[in-house]
């Protein structure tokens, strides 16, 4: 058994039903498998709860359970260790990074922070510990918006890392927040041609959009928001057909939830597949569930001056999102 490759590399006893094992190492170790909508649909079904980044931040918070299994990316095994110190947090796939976290390196966003003396700082929940450690508030797509509005309106802020989402709450809100250049490499796929493409294909769908996508996209969009806010959005909705424009594992629930609806993914913009999907997103499988459960590893570790920083400012979005 080795953990080299981010994952718990061990042969899996032949015939066992996965599902059920899951089910029962979950229950005899008092572990919670929490799941984002963009996982595979196999994972989604059988975690205790589902989510958006601010959901399960929140339910990792309140969690009693000893284990806190995160099937997600990195940054959300960070996020949950954080919140949850004497907790063994699991991330299934540590391999699992985040493009967007990864155009924020600690060291050049600490530069930046210093370089602007007086300036509030506001960081997207999709970043390492060490970001969050430089930062005054995180918040998540689903509650940046009415964080923002909290603050006093001549406020400096500067906003990181993603510079779509920013980009977007300076517009709704008029502010004119200093950006950091980051982006999504899933989200900044999408295209006004591809949309237009769908539109004319089913002529009255409404088209969702999460705020990682490009301004050009945000604007034809009929909702933009959080993938929490775009599955509500569906639901609520009279409409019978949406297209939407947001990693495709948010389709399962979406389908789920609104079984007579209608949900076309739109493809990314170099056209090669038919949905967009976040390659890092999907490295978790059954089996390698299964075995993270199995030998609890690998462990998520936040170094402790590091997290103890952190910690505020993910406390601060917690008190200021109830
Ligand atoms: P939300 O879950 O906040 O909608 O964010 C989407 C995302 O890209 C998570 O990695
Ligand atoms: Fe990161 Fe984008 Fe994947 Fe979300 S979809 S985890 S922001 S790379």
């Amino acid at each position: 058994m080795n953990v080299d490759n981010g994952y718990v590399d061990a042969p899996i006893e032949e015939g066992i039903d996965l599902k059920k094992e899951i089910v029962r190492l979950k229950q005899e170790k008092n572990a919670i498998i929490l799941a984002h909508y963009y996982q595979r649909p196999e994972i989604q079904d059988i975690a205790d709860f589902i989510g958006d980044s601010l959901a399960l931040a929140q339910i990792a918070a309140e969690s009693q359970a000893d284990i806190i299994v995160m099937c997600g990316v990195q940054f959300m095994g960070e996020t949950a260790k954080v919140l949850c110190p004497g907790k063994k947090v699991i991330v299934p796939d540590m391999s699992a990074g985040c493009s967007l976290a990864d155009s924020c390196p600690a060291d050049e966003f600490e530069k930046f922070v210093a370089g602007h003396p007086g300036y509030t700082v506001v960081s997207y929940v999709n970043t390492t510990a060490a970001v969050k450690a430089v930062t005054d508030i995180v918040v998540t797509s689903g509650n940046a918006r009415k964080i923002i509005d909290s603050l006093p309106a001549d406020e400096k802020i500067i906003f990181g890392p993603d510079r779509n989402l920013g980009n977007y709450i300076n517009m709704q809100t008029g502010r004119n927040m200093l950006l950091w250049d980051g982006a999504c490499h899933v989200h900044e796929q999408f295209s006004l041609e591809k949309i237009s493409e769908l539109r004319k294909q089913y002529p009255g769908a409404k088209v969702l959009v999460h705020p990682e996508c490009r301004r050009q996209v945000q604007m034809v969009a009929d909702k933009v928001g959080s993938t929490k806010v775009l599955l509500d959005y569906a639901v609520a909705s009279d409409c019978d057909t949406f297209i939407v424009a947001t990693e495709s594992g948010i389709l399962h629930e979406m389908v789920k939830k609104c079984p007579t609806k209608k949900f076309i993914p739109v493809p990314p913009e170099d056209g090669t597949c038919s949905c967009n999907e976040c390659a890092y997103m999907k490295l978790v499988t059954l089996e390698k569930l299964y075995n993270s459960l199995k030998y609890e590893l690998p462990l998520v570790e936040v170094d402790p001056e590091v997290a103890a920083k952190a910690v505020k400012p993910i406390k601060r979005m917690l008190e200021l999102s109830k």
